[in-house]
């Protein structure tokens, strides 16, 4: 099978797929052949990315932090395209005004911690308790959750972020634990710094720092993301469960001085 023939037949939902990583899974799941329901909290948002792309997308809208809301989505999306094969979870809180407020543990307040929590974790959580059993009748499926590098490493902000993350990457693996023998496979990726429209808007300051830890030349950009999740839907990789992958140009896979050493060496070169 060509690769871009890899999801032909299959059904898909992508969380957030209105926003700038979730719309270029979704082109990518339609470009190999998959049906789509791009679902987000913004309809226009979700309609623009699904109104190109003609049959094969469907915008739904929802709210990941509401049970009800979830449950709807999932079932509008079995009753239009008949199956459930792939769940893309990647919907997270994006709100900008509330951002700044998820700091540390003793200055964030409560309740966005909780938002955060609702929408990021229990949002997936609720993704999969919907999904799986229309998987399962299909014989099977792939579940892919976005978690990230804050997941696994401490950072001066966003506790309640970096928490969610976490917990997704151990949700992951009990989901690929739990439902395994019913042919579910459930991995997360972890992005590092990805450079969406948004994030190129808000910290240009921390993309600079940030672009002297990794390893590769230049950021990643959505489509990198896409190609990795895109390959964890397809049955190319029926072997891979249970796992993280970060995808973030090697930023947490060197000595904690890299950076510094590197500007030492090219001081001393020069
Ligand atoms: N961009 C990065 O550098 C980066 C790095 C690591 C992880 N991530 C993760 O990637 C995923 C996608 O992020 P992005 O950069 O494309 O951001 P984005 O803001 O472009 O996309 C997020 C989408 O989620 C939607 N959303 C927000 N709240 C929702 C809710 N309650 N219900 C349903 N949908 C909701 C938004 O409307 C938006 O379309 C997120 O899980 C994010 O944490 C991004």
């Amino acid at each position: 099978m060509s690769e871009m023939g890899r999801l032909a037949g299959k059904v898909a939902i992508v969380t957030g797929g209105g926003g700038g990583i979730g719309s270029a899974v979704v082109r990518r799941f339609v470009a190999e052949g998959a049906k789509v329901a791009v679902a987000d909290v913004f309809a226009d948002a979700a309609q623009a990315v699904a109104g190109p792309l003609g049959d094969a997308a469907l915008a739904v809208q929802f709210d990941a932090a509401d049970p009800a809301s979830v449950e709807a989505m999932v079932e509008r999306t079995v009753s239009h395209f008949g199956r459930l094969d792939i769940l893309h979870n990647n919907a997270a809180m994006t709100d900008p005004a509330k951002h700044p407020l998820d700091t540390d543990a003793v200055t964030i307040p409560i309740e966005i911690w909780d938002e955060i929590i609702d929408i990021n974790l229990r949002g997936y959580l609720l993704g999969c308790k919907y999904a799986i059993p229309h998987m399962i009748k299909g014989g099977g499926g792939s579940i892919i959750n976005t978690a990230s590098n804050s997941g696994t490493a401490g950072d001066l902000a966003r506790i309640a972020y970096g928490a969610s993350k976490g917990a997704i990457i151990t949700m992951t693996k009990y989901i690929a634990t739990q439902h395994g023998r019913q042919n579910i496979r459930c991995n997360s990726v972890a992005p590092g710094v990805v450079l969406t429209e948004a994030l190129s808007a808000t910290v240009p300051g921390l993309a600079d720092i940030i672009k002297r830890h990794i390893l590769t030349p230049e950021f990643g950009v959505p489509d990198d993301i896409a190609a990795l999740v895109a390959f964890l839907a397809s049955d190319e990789s029926r072997y891979i469960t249970g796992e993280n992958i970060s995808i973030s140009g090697g930023g947490l896979s060197h000595q904690p001085h890299y950076a510094d050493l590197l500007q030492l060496m090219e001081q001393h070169l020069s």
